[in-house]
């Protein structure tokens, strides 16, 4: 694994091992071992949208590592001013370790993967959200011991997480089913890679999708960059939401995951957020573990 770039490159094992690791490196923050797997190494962060969760877990991860992160606002280098995503990379890779990006088009990060000689990990962009995925799955896997067996529905907007939800979670060995409206479908190379697996379900009926569920996940339903749509894609998403009703239809055990930040009462009910805040917060934290992992395997 040379980079982090979406979760159609990760194998099976390779996800496992970083899921492995991420639960050693938690297990050692919360004893106080000292982990310095990263001493004397940089990592730069561009960030063209805002963020809460990844820039301070890749930040304070970095720093538990005993390196260091740099976070480097898109409006603040040449980037913001045209210089091209290929010769950032050719320079940046003379000076850093290792290069986290958020941007908008998932191409952006291939070419800065291409031409930069450093590892490359994708930090958002519209087409995946890796890092919140591992995140995901190290979670599901604390709370439920393991992956087989257990089917996770994903109910909202065929967006970054649906997309790496659907490869992440199939890849880990659960079955998948996804209720998104019309017009709001996960990307072609997912449901390419998806139809291959005979415990995958598409559907427009959120209620049909979370039978029998042990994992219900939600994301917003305008994601940014599509801040403009927000009134339209209320209306296209109603009733595509995680609510008292949906978690009737799953196992009467089932937890619920959301990548923050939450809209209640949009694609998820107060009440329910409340009654799963503990598996939700506890997913926020992974966030830096499963980080620290990827950052140990592509930087160490
Ligand atoms: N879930 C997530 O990526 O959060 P931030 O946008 O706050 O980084
Ligand atoms: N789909 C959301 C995820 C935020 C972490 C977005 O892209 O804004």
């Amino acid at each position: 694994m040379k980079h982090l770039l979406k979760m159609l490159d990760l194998s099976k094992e390779e996800i496992i091992d970083i899921l492995n690791l991420a639960d050693q490196l938690k297990y050692e923050l919360k004893h106080s071992i000292p982990h310095p797997h990263l001493k004397g190494r940089s990592l730069g962060m561009i960030f063209q949208k805002a963020s809460t969760r990844t820039r301070v877990s890749f930040e304070t991860g970095m720093y538990q590592l005993g390196g260091h992160a740099l976070f480097l606002s898109a409006s603040d280098l040449q980037i913001g001013r045209g210089e091209p995503v290929q010769d950032t990379a050719r320079v940046l890779s003379r000076y850093l370790d290792g290069i986290m990006i958020r941007t908008y088009k998932q191409e952006e990060v291939e070419n800065l993967a291409e031409y930069g000689s450093i590892p490359v990990i994708n930090g958002l962009t519209d087409f995946s959200h890796p890092c919140q995925v591992l995140a995901d799955l190290m979670t599901i896997r604390e709370f439920k011991g393991q992956f087989d067996d257990l089917k996770m529905c994903f109910i909202g907007d065929g967006n970054n997480m649906a997309n790496s939800l659907i490869v992440g979670c199939l890849k880990a060995g659960m079955a998948v089913s996804a209720a998104c409206p019309e017009g709001y479908r996960p990307a072609p190379e997912v449901l390419e890679f998806a139809k291959d697996y005979d415990c995958f379900e598409l559907t427009d009926s959120p209620i049909k999708a979370a039978e029998n569920a042990d994992v219900l996940i939600t994301d917003v339903w305008a994601s940014m960059g599509q801040e403009g749509e927000a009134e339209k894609r209320k209306l296209a998403f109603k009733g595509y939401q995680i609510n008292d009703e949906i978690m009737a239809a799953a196992k009467s055990d089932a937890m619920v995951q959301h990548c923050l930040p939450a809209h209640r009462e949009e694609e998820i009910t107060e009440k329910v957020f409340e009654a799963h805040a503990n598996e939700i917060f506890e997913e926020a934290e992974n966030r830096l573990h499963a980080q620290k992992a990827v950052m140990v395997k592509l930087m160490a």
